[in-house]
């Protein structure tokens, strides 16, 4: 059951598309304060949710703050990350879920200020609050997915590995990559382009010196099965004779100050417009510029820079400068120096700049800060809207920094500029059922890392986990130590390691198109698997994958292992990635073990009476293309046998929901395996796999 109350005259963020009742006289669970809600604690309740965002799965603890920000260091102290996911469900004493529709500042005080108490603030009196009761977490999930929408259903060939680095500065460096994935039979799919590959940082241009005959080059990758997936970012350069500035221009899609004219703020190219992305012509244009690129046969598009970041205002850069003219002429003393440093160092992406420009939306002339929350999502909708009128029926691969709930509906997410640092590979981990949960079902971190220096061990461990998120994407900065796999030591290991993502591939399609389309999870915390399990609800550092699977991966350095918590017996399989994915198993009571896992090692487990549909192959298995949806082994723990529902479609089109694209495996006790549709092929799997 849904429940909606309004209050006041709220911006409609059209991140609601399913039906409600009306809220009861008085509101269940929460208790209405002047500037929100509370609710008071019982020490044993968890509170899921908020996306993407820093430490646990569990949110008790800690402030936090839609209010989407690019801001690098994803550390502990921070309130914070990209995007505003404004979804939360108290399970405990009580078990409910709530969703703020509001897109300005909302505020959840998990804890912070009173251990007892989840405090939840927002901006404006302006909001839509959802309540939503079920019969238990994964339902309560499933009725807030259907009032936001299905969420975003890439290719299949996006399931493969995508390899990205911010400084491919040429389509013969590109060639180069390529190159060396093949020659050590490390599959790949993708290659991402990053800003680099533009003429001057101007979005919908391609460097002609740098990267000669575009369209050619696209083709050239794509007869060696890789797509190029080139990065748009937020801002359009300001520059005469460039006809995407000039378009803008003459038609008034830029944000605007408040006297009309243009905001000037500056980003890659320096100075910049924004397209009014909540303006349904200017989102509706600048959708249309995809085009440009789409033309030239790329099928997949990232948007960054999209909270949008700000290096600097012009306004405030102006102020700035006379500022620093009159400190030059002072005696910078302690109050004085720190005031400089800091004005300086705050130009970037700073609150007030998000005070000075404005948006023509259907609603009326709108101050941006108000509905900051909706422009990366909006930037996205405007690329997925124009997809879908410029190529209706082929599913286009798009992601986006900064989103929004809503945004789920158009596109996926990264999670932005992480760190090569290992807590990072558990931050991966936590945000993982969280997005989900909010119907972000499409996300991956930068595996290895974006800042900082990678190390052999670190990228290993990343691929333990990064091997089960949909995206699989290593992505670094400019200037960090590079870290694509084969300029590793352990070459065999990063092959099998990436081959055994593409041998599971049947499984995660299957179990990513379930989840899409029945509004369920793909990836969830154990406690939504196992209710009434009092110790699998305090599990942070292991996930569901799908129906079948359990992971565990090492988070930590120089471990050789880890406690894994098994909430039933399971079969735990070890795969040898450096030995061709050779495979041991063995049976596992429930409870808490030690395993040992070498660092060429993957290990995880399959639940009791499940089954995995995988794909056959090993090194001949360089691209999504290479792998026969059709022709399976099971992979079962089901000495009574098993049942499992495979979707499987072509991964091109979108005729999602045909009845055709799911199939009904069984095996029984003695191993025997059937598929009720004649073109899928299933036989009982000996190991080993590979
Ligand atoms: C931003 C993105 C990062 C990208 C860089 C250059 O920091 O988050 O992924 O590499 O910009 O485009």
């Amino acid at each position: 059951m849904i429940y909606k109350k309004q209050y006041g005259h709220p911006f409609d963020t059209e991140s609601v598309v399913g039906s409600f009742s009306p809220m009861p006289e008085t509101i269940p669970h929460l208790t209405k304060e002047p500037d929100g809600f509370s609710y008071t604690m019982d020490p044993q309740d968890i509170l899921y949710g908020l996306g993407e965002n820093i430490r646990g799965i569990n949110k008790r603890g800690w402030l936090y703050e839609s209010k989407c920000s690019d801001d690098p260091n994803h550390t502990e102290s921070k309130s914070s990350l990209y995007g505003a996911y404004n979804f939360m469900i108290v399970s405990g004493k009580d078990t409910f879920g709530f969703f703020i529709d509001f897109p300005g500042k909302v505020t959840f005080d998990c804890g912070y200020t009173d251990l007892d108490t989840l405090r939840v603030t927002i901006a404006e009196e302006n909001y839509d609050l959802y309540i939503i009761e079920g019969e238990s977490l994964t339902d309560i999930v499933r009725q807030f997915r259907q009032l936001v929408g299905r969420s975003y259903i890439p290719p299949k060939w996006a399931f493969g590995n995508t390899q990205s680095r911010w400084s491919y500065m040429s389509a013969d460096e590109v060639r180069e990559v390529a190159a060396n994935y093949r020659a050590n039979h490390i599959p790949l799919d993708a290659v991402v382009l990053d800003i680099d590959y533009m003429e001057r940082y101007k979005d919908f241009t391609v460097d002609a010196q740098r990267f000669p005959h575009f369209a050619d080059f696209a083709a050239e990758m794509k007869a060696q099965g890789i797509r190029l997936v080139p990065i748009i970012d937020a801002g359009v350069k300001i520059e005469d004779g460039y006809p995407v500035y000039e378009e803008g221009l003459q038609n008034g899609y830029f944000c605007t100050n408040q006297d009309g004219t243009p905001f000037v703020a500056g980003v890659w190219p320096g100075r910049v417009h924004f397209p009014d992305m909540l303006n349904p012509q200017a989102r509706a244009w600048f959708g249309d510029q995809y085009k440009f690129l789409l033309d030239q046969g790329i099928e997949g598009f990232w948007n960054d820079m999209n909270e949008p970041a700000l290096f600097y205002s012009e306004e405030t850069l102006k102020k700035t400068f006379a500022k620093i003219e009159e400190y030059s002429k002072q005696n910078l003393d302690i109050s004085s120096f720190f005031a400089f440093t800091g004005m300086v160092a705050g130009l970037s992406n700073n609150e007030n700049d998000y005070t000075l420009f404005y948006h023509n939306t259907k609603q009326g002339r709108v101050r941006h800060d108000k509905v900051h929350n909706l422009f990366g999502y909006n930037m996205t909708r405007a690329a997925g809207e124009a997809f879908d009128r410029l190529a209706p029926d082929k599913r286009i691969l798009l992601y986006s920094r900064s989103a929004c709930i809503g945004m789920h509906r158009y596109g996926g997410i990264w999670t932005g500029d992480n760190q090569s640092w290992w807590s990072h590979i558990l931050l991966a981990l936590h945000m993982m059922p969280s997005l989900n949960m909010c119907g972000f079902l499409y996300e991956g971190p930068d595996i290895g890392g974006f800042g900082s220096n990678t190390t052999e061990d670190l990228l290993l461990r990343w691929y333990g986990l990064g091997i089960f998120s949909p995206l699989l994407r290593n992505h670094s900065a400019n200037g960090t130590r590079r870290q694509e796999p084969y300029r590793f030591k352990n070459k065999a290991a990063f092959a099998g390691i990436l081959q055994l993502r593409y041998l599971l591939l049947p499984y995660l399609y299957s179990e990513y198109m379930k989840a899409a389309l029945h509004d369920g999870m793909y990836c969830m915390p154990l406690a939504f698997a196992f209710p009434q399990d009092a110790f699998a609800r305090q599990v942070e550092d292991e996930v569901m994958i799908g129906e079948s699977l359990l992971i565990a991966p090492v988070y930590e350095q120089n471990a050789r292992g880890r406690y894994v918590y098994l909430p039933e017996e399971m079969l735990q399989v070890r795969v040898k990635c450096a030995e061709g994915n050779r495979i041991e198993t063995s049976v596992l009571p429930a409870g808490h073990h030690y395993i040992p896992v070498a660092l060429t090692e993957v290990v995880f487990f399959v639940r009791k009476g499940h089954m995995l549909p995988l794909a056959k192959g090993g090194r001949d298995i360089q691209t999504v293309a290479d792998v026969d949806f059709a022709d399976l082994r099971l992979f079962a723990y089901a000495p009574n046998g098993a049942a499992y529902t495979y979707y499987t479609d072509d991964g091109e089109i979108k005729d999602y929901d045909n009845p055709a694209h799911f199939v009904h495996i069984t095996l029984d006790a003695q191993g025997a395996a059937q598929s009720d549709r004649a073109a899928v092929k299933v036989e009982a799997a000996p190991a080993p796999l590979g």
